[in-house]
């Protein structure tokens, strides 16, 4: 098939689907229990509608945000997601380098499987995202190494302290530490196409097993299939504001807290002198039940001052999405599960697919909804139903 002939968001799902084993694909598109945040994400989408301004004149447009003195080409960047390896031989390589080459950031989650010192070399500007533990001894080593690698932004996610109830995961046998069986086995054969790229080239081309070679200072780091010492999320429910103070005075790039859903949580990061935060709900991976997050937005952006930039991620799938939320008061937008059905339909030419897909709608939407650039969008634009 080609590429073009996918035309949404919509479209590189369904193929993700067919091309990747159903635990696998299950694992990427799967919420937490009865998946009520997972819908709440899309269901906000539908409260809000557009008021559009007419005879603007909106022949010269530009979508070019920017972000602590720095310009993106685009409103939208890749979130971080852990275990990309599964759907993509290389897969981080390929969201990398497909963000650099367009000018978005791209965020690598720190469990990833492609060391950061060659991310590097795809995005010299990656974000890193962390799953920090609750303990100095391993926080100051990790940052240690994320500065050598030339890290400015540091995203510490924050809705993560236990992992959580992923029953899709459960029946499908998919697990982290990744555990081989024969479901899995069976599951590898029927999609052939997966078996020849991630499979195959693993650990055939490879002969290793994927290691989380990010998540702290040793760049060895453990392999995806085994506990590490202390269990597998160690001391991450011990993290509290008193270790951001710490790693406020210590780290000298940015600081972004990623998961912030209540509008007093992201009041104390700007009184702390954080830089940024997302409101997230992990793509309505952990608690089930929390707000959408575009329906989180408006009083987030309330409890802080007009300098302080409120990202957002959660449920984006078009262009108008992403004008939603950036009329409600978003500097920045962040998607998952899109990119990562680009990268598995095509690697780097998917990923840029998606981007280029997201890219055209918010230009073509943006001229409807009669603005020329990001800056002239506000409520105004906007009404909301109901809510
Ligand atoms: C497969 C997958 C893995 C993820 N891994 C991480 C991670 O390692 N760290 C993190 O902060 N968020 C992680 N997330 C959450 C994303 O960063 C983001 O919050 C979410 O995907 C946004 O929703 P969307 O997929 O609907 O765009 C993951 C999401 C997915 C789909």
């Amino acid at each position: 098939m080609r590429l073009d002939q996918l035309l949404s968001v919509g479209d590189f799902e369904r193929r993700a689907r067919s091309i990747l084993p159903r635990a696998v694909f299950g694992y990427v598109n799967g919420g937490t229990e009865d998946c009520l945040t997972l819908d709440a994400n899309r269901e906000a989408f539908r409260a809000v509608q557009f008021r559009p301004r007419g005879l603007v004149g909106v022949a010269d447009r530009s979508q070019s945000v920017e972000l602590w003195g720095r310009k993106y080409q685009h409103p939208f960047g890749i979130a971080p997601m852990g275990v990309t390896a599964m759907c993509r031989h290389r897969c981080e390589w390929d969201l990398a380098k497909a963000a650099a080459n367009t000018g978005i950031p791209f965020v690598l989650s720190g469990l990833s499987t492609l060391a950061m010192e060659t991310v590097r070399e795809a995005d010299p500007d990656f974000w890193y995202q962390g799953y920090i533990p609750g303990d100095r001894e391993v926080i100051q080593p990790l940052l240690n190494r994320l500065q050598s690698n030339g890290v400015k932004v540091l995203v510490v996610t924050i809705d993560t302290p236990l992992g959580a109830n992923r029953e899709n995961n459960q029946r499908n046998g998919f697990t982290i530490p990744f555990k081989f069986s024969q479901g899995l086995f069976w599951d590898g054969v029927r999609h052939p196409r997966w078996s020849a790229n991630v499979f195959a080239r693993t650990l055939l081309a490879d002969r290793a097993i994927p290691r989380f070679c990010n998540v702290v200072a040793d760049p060895h780091g453990y392999r995806i299939t085994e506990e590490p010492k202390g269990g597998f999320r160690s001391g991450r429910d011990r993290l509290d504001w008193t270790h951001l103070a710490w790693m406020r005075e210590v780290w000298p790039g940015r600081i972004v807290l990623k998961g912030v859903a209540h509008p007093d949580d992201a009041a104390m990061a700007e009184r702390m002198g954080l830089d940024a935060v997302i409101v997230s709900n992990h793509g309505g991976r952990q608690l089930d039940g929390a707000q959408g997050s575009l329906d989180a937005l408006p009083d987030v952006v309330a409890a802080v001052s007009s300098q302080f930039p409120v990202m957002i991620d959660g449920g984006f799938r078009r262009g108008t999405d992403i004008l939603k939320a950036m009329a409600l008061g978003a500097r920045m937008v962040f998607m998952g599960r899109p990119f990562l059905y680009g990268a598995s339909v095509a690697g780097q030419e998917g990923v840029q697919r998606v981007i280029d897909i997201l890219g055209s709608e918010v230009d073509r939407n943006l001229g409807l909804l009669g603005c020329r650039e990001m800056d002239m969008l506000n409520r105004e634009f906007i009404v909301s139903k109901g809510r």
